[in-house]
């Protein structure tokens, strides 16, 4: 893909996320380009489209979020994809292959990615909320909602409105363990793999700090 299309698409990309939650902002977006592109590569996935998707799977995610959940920023997403690239003289069927990644990418939403394009799409995004990224986004999180630190022994089966017990290891222990087994590829399973061994190893020395042992 020429650069200069990248860079306008850049550019046209950034309002969307300004103020957003820092865990959808453009610095997400960015860490999921770095992943589609290592992914892709060896998964001999098309490079363009997943930079391109890369930059607009969570181009609405802001609205979502403003709407309290109203509104889908998978669907949303797409309408916004569509609009942008079409205003940018992208091929008609190139931009179909871009919003099915944007569509498959929410799992909650229910679509699946059929492309491998989708597929590396949808891998990436979980990825970066795992690993030491993942840490960072789940501290981030649970102190934008003002949780507490650290609770060792906290309720996992506590599912009531966000509150002072959602710190970053119940997560971890809630949702972020069950991401290693949702990928589709290859290369996301290894690199899932890795990133979960690094968090448990986190969350044990935690524990261990916690008790007083180290
Ligand atoms: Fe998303
Ligand atoms: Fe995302």
């Amino acid at each position: 893909m020429e650069e200069e299309f990248f860079n306008k698409l850049r550019e046209k990309v950034l309002p969307y996320f300004e103020g957003t939650n820092p865990c959808h902002d453009i610095c997400h977006a960015d860490r999921v380009l770095s992943l589609v592109l290592a992914i892709g590569g060896k998964e001999g996935a098309d490079l363009e489209i997943l930079k391109v998707v890369a930059l607009l799977h969570d181009v609405a995610r802001k609205e979502q979020d403003e709407s309290r959940g109203k509104i889908c920023h998978a669907e949303r997403g797409s309408e916004l994809a569509w609009g942008i690239l079409r205003e940018l003289g992208y091929p008609e069927d190139k931009i179909e292959k871009v919003i099915h990644c944007i569509e498959a990418h929410r799992s909650r939403k229910g679509d699946v990615p059929e492309s491998i394009e989708a597929k590396v799409l949808y891998d990436a995004d979980k990825l970066d909320s795992i690993g030491a990224i993942g840490i960072g986004r789940a501290f981030s999180f649970s102190g934008s909602i003002g949780s507490v630190v650290h609770i060792s022994d906290v309720d996992v089966n506590d599912n009531g409105e966000y509150g002072r017990e959602d710190c970053a290891y119940r997560e971890f222990l809630a949702k972020l363990v069950q991401v290693k087994y949702k990928m589709f590829t290859d290369e996301g399973k290894k690199i899932a793999g890795k990133r979960y061994d690094f968090m448990v190893e986190f969350f044990d020395r935690l524990n261990r700090e916690i008790k007083g042992e180290l």
